[in-house]
């Protein structure tokens, strides 16, 4: 029995909708502030190939980076990035959108593209927007 059940489903929808609608978007999923951990993101629902990152802890990678700072962090060209895990040598593009409950960071959205410079500011606002309808869900 998942007690999160509801939450996994909803996230998991919302990630294949972006993953379907957008051409350029070809990984979406959520990491979720782990409370058991000391500042850990754990990864939730996504869709898109199978990632090694399932913990991140806050300050690595551009994942953990948005995690401290609690800001979108819109990555145009990874391969200019020092602190970046990478998931796949295809990924050449990342946008990673905070889920803010009340201001505090609970959980995150991040979405890889295999396009260089393909993320849009109409992008990020509509994502923007997706997490902060979701925040109730945290
Ligand atoms: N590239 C991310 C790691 C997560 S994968 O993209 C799914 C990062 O640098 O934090």
């Amino acid at each position: 029995d998942n007690p999160n059940k509801v939450q996994d489903e909803k996230l998991g929808d919302i990630c294949k909708y972006l993953a379907d609608e957008v051409g350029v978007f070809d990984w979406v999923g959520f990491y979720l502030v782990d409370p058991n951990a000391d500042r850990e993101l754990v990864l939730g629902p996504y869709v898109g190939e199978e990632t090694d990152h399932t913990r991140i802890p806050f300050g690595k990678g551009i994942c953990g980076q948005a995690a401290e700072t609690n800001e979108t962090f819109v990555v145009q060209d990874v391969s200019e990035e020092d602190n970046y895990l990478a998931c796949s040598v295809h990924v050449k593009a990342e946008i990673v959108v905070p889920v803010k409950k009340d201001g505090e960071f609970v959980a995150e959205l991040d979405i890889d593209s295999h396009t260089k410079d393909s993320l849009t500011n109409e992008h990020r606002e509509m994502l923007e927007e997706v997490c902060s309808i979701i925040a109730p869900l945290f």
